[in-house]
């Protein structure tokens, strides 16, 4: 499937991998926080999976045919698009919708790729071919990839292990709060203590978290520093050397 004409062979090595997890139970707060994100990025051509009918007021073109989303994918070209895909309610027809829509967006390239509730469509145990291929080799055709869950435990390892940034809020169950806690790499009480809206978030590339509350109506407070945070960020820098102290 080639749905705009091709990059040269190699042209997405460069290409730093942009995968966003936004984990909680429901209300926590994902939602609010990856429309803050993609308002702010502005992205030109932006694919969106929709299976709550949320994104309505971003998205121009709305379709629940395969078929159709091809067709508009293909029309768009190499130009802008925003489109979203309302799966069928039926969770075996999803799965199979989910992993064609993946393909697309892999095909079409040079797009961001939101997906809400990945726990419909994927397992901790298999994801869909079209799913993994967006997070293991996304990067070199210049897709940047959002994913919700409620559910974390529930969520294939493909897509944790290559997200380059997380930021969970509250979750109920004790092993949705411990797959959290590993992976960001934080007690799991400080997972457990989140409110709804409250979040900490991991860079995975520096290791840096940050802790804040999302504001699910407009401007977004900036994050704080983690306080259990140990990583070096450029902000903080290496630790002050110690001062020596003149022996008497
Ligand atoms: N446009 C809005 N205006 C007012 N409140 C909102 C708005 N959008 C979200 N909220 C509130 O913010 C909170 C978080 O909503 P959000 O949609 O981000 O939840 P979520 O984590 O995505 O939940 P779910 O898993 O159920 O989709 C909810 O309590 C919701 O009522
Ligand atoms: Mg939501």
């Amino acid at each position: 499937m080639r749905l705009r004409p091709a990059d040269a062979p190699g042209a997405g090595v460069a290409n730093r991998a942009n995968i966003l997890g936004y984990i909680g139970s429901t209300g926590a707060g994902k939602s609010a926080s990856l429309k803050a994100a993609l308002r702010e990025a502005r992205h030109a051509r932006v694919l969106i999976w929709d299976p709550q009918d949320e994104y309505g007021h971003l998205a121009g073109q709305a379709t629940g045919a395969v078929g159709r989303l091809l067709e508009l994918v293909q029309a768009a070209g190499r130009g802008p698009f925003c489109i979203r895909f309302q799966p069928s309610s039926d969770l075996k027809t999803a799965a199979k919708q989910f992993d064609a829509f993946c393909r697309i967006a892999y095909a079409a390239g040079h797009c961001a790729v939101v997906a809400e509730e990945l726990a419909f469509v994927t397992s901790a145990s298999k994801a869909p071919p079209g799913w993994s291929l967006l997070n293991l080799k996304g990067r070199h055709k210049g897709l940047t990839i959002y994913g919700t869950t409620q559910r974390p435990a529930r969520v294939d390892k493909d897509f944790f292990g290559n997200c380059t940034r997380i930021r969970c809020g509250r979750l109920n169950y004790a092993t949705d709060q411990k797959t959290m806690a590993d992976v960001i790499g934080v007690p799991v009480e400080a997972i457990g203590a989140l409110l709804p809206l409250q979040y900490l978030e991991k860079d995975m590339a520096t290791g840096n978290v940050v802790w804040g509350v999302v504001n699910p109506t407009g401007r977004q407070a900036p994050a704080k520093p983690w306080p259990g945070s140990n990583a070096q960020t450029p902000e903080t820098g290496p630790p002050a050397k110690k001062k020596r102290v003149a022996r008497a």
